[in-house]
């Protein structure tokens, strides 16, 4: 077993300022930097705030920018890295910082509440709903989110534009909006709810540019632009220029 010291440079500070602190901490073989962080902590800066919880990618807890990307520290292997390497760890940009890496993601939890949760069809009791299997997998890919918000961290819509934040429900979110639109048997239209149009006008889905940094962060590979917004996106249009549509919403008008 190698072991070795790593130059680490970690934020610290709170809401009212902060600045990066140079630690020198010893690695050892097949570590993440989670290790090196508890490492840190247990030798060096013991007031070291930092969220965890499961250490296996699974709890979204982690969530920190490593060398300025957004990623999950327990999933990212130090061997990733040149061992003469500085590693800089900050906080998750887009949220308010509460102390060292540990930032207020309730920005997050606000955006939840405001999704119209899935409508049950009047005419079916427990028991009695059937889905194609294709229809399952597909909404089944948007379910392996882990909640770790680093696509809403990374996404440039909110992540320096603070005022963004109140019209934009970010990826993640629009994503749930797209898992719901395409589920075949949520009964929100009969509801009155336009899960297409909540989207564009309530929730900021033109805001996104298609850049797919979301898509690129996400530890579960969750193809978030080109099977979530791209295609709820297309049916928002469809919607929008469909002339049956159109016809129908001036006739209800009247
Ligand atoms: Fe994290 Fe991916 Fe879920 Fe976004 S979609 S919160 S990046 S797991
Ligand atoms: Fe943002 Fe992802 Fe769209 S990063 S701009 S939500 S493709
Ligand atoms: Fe749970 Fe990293 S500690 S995802």
């Amino acid at each position: 077993m190698s072991s070795y010291k790593a130059r680490f440079k970690v934020w610290r500070g709170d809401v009212q300022g902060g600045d990066l602190e140079d630690f020198k901490v010893e690695v050892n073989d097949g570590e993440v930097v989670l290790d090196i962080i508890h490492r840190l902590q247990a030798t060096q800066a013991p007031d070291l705030a930092v969220r965890w919880n499961c250490k296996a990618g699974k709890c979204g807890s982690c969530s920190a920018e490593i060398n300025g990307r957004p990623r999950l520290m327990c999933m990212t292997r130090m061997s990733v890295f040149d061992r003469d390497e500085t590693i800089t760890v900050t906080p998750l940009r887009a949220f308010p910082v509460i102390r060292d890496l540990v930032t207020d993601v309730g920005f997050n939890y606000r955006k939840a509440r405001e999704i119209p949760s899935f409508v049950p069809p009047a005419d079916l009791g427990p028991g009695e709903y059937r889905m194609m299997q294709e229809d399952v997998e597909r909404s089944q890919e948007f379910r392996k989110c882990i909640e770790c918000f680093l696509c809403q961290d990374t996404c440039h819509v909110v992540r320096d534009h603070e005022e963004n934040k109140q019209v934009f429900a970010g990826p993640r979110f629009l994503m749930r909006m797209a898992e719901l639109d395409m589920h075949p048997l949520d009964a929100a239209d009969d509801t009155g709810l336009d899960r297409k149009r909540a989207a564009q006008d309530a929730h900021g889905l033109g805001y996104c540019n298609i850049t797919k940094c979301c898509t690129e962060v996400c530890p579960e590979g969750i193809h978030i632009t080109d099977n979530a917004l791209i295609p709820l996106k297309e049916r928002a249009v469809d919607r929008k220029y469909d002339p049956l549509v159109w016809l129908g919403s001036k006739i209800r008008r009247r």
